[in-house]
């Protein structure tokens, strides 16, 4: 392997050269300026040099093995984007090579492989990031600061996020997802994104009690999940989620209800813009107009890999927004509500890693 560059640049190695890689991971990069891909793997080595091409990596730096990746000199950190149940495995790379590592989510494909991660990641002062970037999404802050505030005591939520089912979803095509070892197949691919939301205005889930089943032979496991949520902070909720249903729009809605008033965050696709609306007062007869706001979202994905090259340049762990103590409790609630489904709905607290 050959090739050096300016020393404030961050100078990462891909692991993993697929879909996601080429459609967004690559066109990240290319938005930051200090941040940029100078070696990659991937167990089918063509689709790596195709990758190299796009990248601008040299063809000499494309690896013959993990290892390889790893170890080579020109690589500060890595980006791995391989299937889920690999990602322990790329972790034990990154203690062994000394490279802080951002990982595609979820964390894992059990919570066993997970806790390993959490206990790694707490053993150690290398930044470890998992890439849950809608951690990342600025309506998170503004329902916190600008609005939580003014709906007196929150109390309840429903939290619905639907879809119809996509034959031609580039993503289904992947073998890994066909026959996932990540439970519950795209209830953790896709839920861990809802969860972060969820999780990020609300705080912590306590308890979980969820009916899922499967629609579609090609999920290769459940694919919709109907729940309540009992949150640690005593406020309780519905969590509704999935994309396998015949023709429906698309739709992903938070309603909030406080003693005060309510706030809905809507962010389905067919609105120009996510919006925000809330009402205040603590009766139907004292209820105050609708207040909207349009949210100027940032790119989420630009937004996580800022927060892991600050957490790296820093030499500072705490930087990182998800670090694996926090992702592992979105693909707990996940485990925790399958667990619940196999017992009839029965209520099942959420593990702590
Ligand atoms: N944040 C988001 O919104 C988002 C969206 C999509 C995906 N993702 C995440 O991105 C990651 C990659 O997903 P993807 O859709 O890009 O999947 P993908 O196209 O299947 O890419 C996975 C890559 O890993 C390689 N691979 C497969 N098995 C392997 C093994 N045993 N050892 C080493 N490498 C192996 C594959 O190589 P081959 O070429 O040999 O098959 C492939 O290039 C996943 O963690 C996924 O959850 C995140």
């Amino acid at each position: 392997m050959s090739g050096h560059q300016g020393k404030s640049n961050l100078r990462i190695g891909v692991a993993g050269t697929g879909i996601f890689a080429t459609d967004k991971h690559l066109p990240t990069l290319n938005k930051i300026d200090n941040l940029s891909f100078v070696a990659c793997y991937n167990r089918t080595k063509a689709k790596a040099e195709t990758f190299a091409e796009k990248a601008g990596i040299d063809k000499a730096n494309v690896a013959d093995s993990l290892d390889e990746l790893f170890n080579a000199d020109q690589v500060d950190v890595v980006d791995a984007l391989l299937p889920v149940q690999y990602n322990l495995d790329a972790v034990k790379h990154a203690i062994k090579f000394n490279r802080p590592i951002a990982l595609e989510k979820p964390i894992s494909a059990t919570l066993e492989q997970a806790r390993e991660i959490v206990k790694i990641s707490e053993a150690t002062d290398l930044p470890i990031a998992i890439l849950e970037n809608w951690s990342f999404l600025k309506a998170i802050d503004i329902i916190k600061s600008e609005v939580l505030p003014k709906i007196g005591q929150v109390a309840a939520f429903t939290y619905r996020a639907t879809g119809a089912w996509n034959a031609q979803n580039k993503y289904a095509g992947t073998a890994w997802r066909q026959n996932p070892e990540h439970i519950g197949g795209y209830l953790s691919d896709g839920g861990v994104h809802q969860l972060a939301l969820l999780t990020g205005v609300l705080g912590d889930v306590a308890s979980v009690s969820a009916l899922t089943k499967q629609l579609r032979k090609e999920s290769g496991s459940d694919d919709i999940l109907f729940s309540t949520l009992n949150l640690s902070s005593g406020v309780i909720g519905t969590f509704t989620y999935g994309s396998a249903f015949g023709a429906t729009e698309k739709s992903t809605s938070f309603t909030i209800y406080g003693t005060e008033g309510s706030v809905v965050y809507d962010f389905s696709p067919h609105l120009s813009k996510p919006t925000i609306t809330y009402q205040t007062g603590p009766s139907l007869q004292s209820a105050s107009e609708k207040v909207v706001i349009e949210v100027e979202e940032q790119d989420t994905f630009v937004a996580e890999f800022e927060n892991f090259a600050e957490a790296v340049l820093n030499k500072d762990k705490s930087h990182i927004k998800v670090p694996p103590a926090k992702a592992f409790h979105h693909l707990a609630i996940i485990a925790a509500a399958l667990e619940s489904s196999n017992k009839n709905g029965s209520s099942v607290s959420v593990e702590g890693p």
